[in-house]
C-alpha cells in the first residue's frame, strides 16, 4: 500500500479516532494496534521471560511522527518518549523539509565490529604481522562460529589489528550482521577467535566484545529546507506545532534570518563542548525515540553516538547546518548499529507493532529513519532556540501538566493551563483555585 505520512489534524483527533487513522493509511487493523499497545505493549508475564526480579511493566506514550519522508519514501514513525512536544517537534521539522524532498539518507558501512584484547605480548610488532597473515584462517574460524549468519548472506568481512603500546594487541573483526543489531553474533565471533589470537600473539588473552563505537556501521542523512518553509507551525518548546500552519510574527524575523540564527546556533555547537553536548541531546531525543519503539538498544546507540561525536579529541555535534542560497541545508552522520530480528523484537508486542508501522524490510532502513528523525529534532529545537527561545513553548506545557495535576479533567485542562498562564503564577496553589472558580461558574 502507498503510504502518505501527512494526516492533517492527526494532533486533533481522539486516541480511538487516531487509531482508525492509523489503520487507514497502514493496513494494520484496529484490533492489532489496540492488541499491542492496550498493555502498555508488554504484559507482565512476558515481561517476566525478558529480565529478572520482575514486579511488573513501565509504560511509555506511542505516538507517531508525520510528514517523514526518507529517500522518497513516506514513512509513519512511532516513537516512544516521555518528553511532551518531541514528537511534534520531529513532526513539524519533517514538514519543513518535505518540500525539498525530505530527507535523503545511506549507510556509508554496515558492519558491526567486535574486539578481542591481548595483553603482555611481548613483541606487538611480531603478534601485528602473525595475526595480519593469519587473518584468512581467522576469518575462517570466526565465519564457522555462526553458520546461521553466513547462511543469511551475512558473517565476517575483514581483520583489523591495532597496536595499542603498552604490549597490548587489539584484533577487530567487522561482521555483516544482516537485519540484526548483532551483539550475540559479534561477541560469538570474539570468543571464537580468541584462544588462536592469543597463540599467535604469545602474550595474555584479555576480554572479547564488541565495540559500541559501531562506526562502520554509520548513516549519513542530508535535508535542505527553503527559508520559507522554515516559518511552518509554531507553538511547542521544540517549535513545533502539531497545530496549523503559521509563522509566529512575534519572533519580528525575516525567514532568511531565521536560516543564519540557526547556521549561527550550529556553529556554536561546533566550537563549544558544552553546547555540543545538548545539541546532541536534541538529535538523540528523535533517534532514542525510534530505537526504543522499535525494541532496540538505546544504551548501544547513545554510547556509540557520544564516542563518535568525540573521535576527533574534541567532542563535536553529530549535524551541522549552513545556508546555500535561500535554504537551509543540514547534514548528520552518526553510528547507528539496529536490528529487525531477534532480541527484544521476538517477543515485545508494541516493538512488532512499531516495525510494522514502519514498514521496513531491513536494518539499514529502519537506521536511515531513525537518524532522519534525529535530524528533524535538531532542526525543530534550533529554530525554536534561534526564533522565540523555548521557553514559551515549555511553560505552556508545564502549566497543562499543573492543571492535570490540580485535578482538572477533560476541557478543563486547557482552560486551567490558559488562566495560570496568563496570571503567570504556574503553581499547584493557583491551578487548585482557578480550578475552583472554574467550576463555580
Ligand atoms: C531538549 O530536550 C532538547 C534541546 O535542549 C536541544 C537543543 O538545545 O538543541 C532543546
Amino acid at each position: 500500500m502507498t503510504k502518505n505520512s501527512r494526516i492533517p489534524g492527526f494532533y486533533k483527533l481522539s486516541l480511538t479516532e487516531r487509531r482508525a487513522a492509523l489503520a487507514e493509511r497502514s493496513g494494520i487493523s484496529v484490533n492489532d494496534i489496540v492488541d499491542a499497545l492496550d498493555t502498555g505493549g508488554l504484559d507482565p508475564k512476558t515481561a517476566d521471560k525478558v529480565v529478572e526480579n520482575v514486579l511488573g511493566v513501565y509504560g511509555m506514550p506511542f505516538g507517531i511522527a508525520l510528514n517523514v519522508r526518507v529517500n522518497g519514501d513516506d514513512r509513519i514513525v512511532p516513537m516512544v518518549v516521555e518528553e511532551p512536544s518531541v514528537i511534534a517537534a520531529a513532526s513539524n521539522a519533517a514538514r519543513m523539509v518535505r518540500g525539498s524532498g525530505g530527507f535523503h539518507a545511506e549507510m556509508v558501512e554496515s558492519l558491526m565490529t567486535t574486539q578481542v584484547q591481548l595483553f603482555d605480548v611481548p613483541d606487538p610488532e611480531g603478534a601485528r604481522v602473525r595475526l595480519v597473515e593469519a587473518q584468512e584462517e581467522l576469518l575462517a574460524i570466526a565465519a564457522a562460529s555462526v553458520p546461521n549468519l553466513v547462511t543469511r548472506g551475512g558473517g565476517p568481512r575483514s581483520l583489523e589489528v591495532r597496536d595499542l603500546g603498552n604490549y597490548m594487541v587489539i584484533v577487530h573483526v567487522h561482521v555483516d550482521c544482516q537485519d540484526a543489531m548483532g551483539a550475540n553474533l559479534v561477541n560469538t565471533i570474539a570468543e571464537a577467535i580468541g584462544p588462536r589470537c592469543n597463540e599467535l600473539a604469545g602474550g595474555k588473552l584479555g576480554i572479547r566484545i564488541l565495540t559500541n563505537l559501531s562506526d562502520r556501521r554509520r548513516v549519513h542523512v542530508r535535508c535542505r529546507a527553503l527559508a520559507g518553509d522554515l516559518t511552518m507551525g509554531r507553538g511547542g518548546p521544540q517549535s513545533t506545532a502539531s497545530g496549523p500552519a503559521s509563522w509566529a510574527p512575534e519572533a519580528g524575523l525575516e525567514p532568511t534570518e531565521v536560516v543564519d540564527r540557526i547556521v549561527e546556533a550550529s556553529r556554536f555547537a561546533e566550537i563549544d563542548p558544552y553546547r555540543a553536548a545538548t545539541h546532541n541531546k536534541g538529535i538523540m531525543n528523535g533517534v532514542d525515540s525510534v530505537v526504543i519503539a522499535t525494541g532496540n538498544d538505546y544504551r548501544a546507540v547513545e554510547a556509540g553516538a557520544h564516542a563518535y561525536a568525540a573521535r576527533s579529541g574534541r567532542y563535536l555535534p553529530l549535524a551541522t547546518w549552513r545556508r546555500e542560497g535561500d535554504s537551509l541545508v543540514g547534514e548528520l552522520e552518526m553510528p547507528l548499529a539496529l536490528g529487525i530480528v531477534g532480541g527484544t523484537l521476538r517477543i515485545h508486542p508494541a516493538a512488532r507493532l512499531a516495525l510494522k508501522i514502519l514498514d521496513v524490510k531491513t536494518a539499514d532502513e529502519l537506521a536511515l529513519i531513525a537518524a532522519s528523525v534525529g535530524l528533524a529534532s535538531n532542526l525543530a529545537a534550533l529554530r525554536a532556540l534561534a526564533t522565540e527561545g523555548i521557553q514559551r513553548g515549555h511553560m505552556s506545557l508545564h502549566a497543562r501538566s499543573v492543571a492535570i495535576a490540580a485535578g482538572a479533567l477533560g476541557g478543563e485542562v486547557e482552560e486551567v493551563a490558559a488562566r495560570i498562564s496568563s496570571i503567570g503564577t504556574v503553581s499547584l496553589d493557583v491551578a487548585k483555585s482557578v480550578l475552583d472558580e472554574l467550576r463555580a461558574i
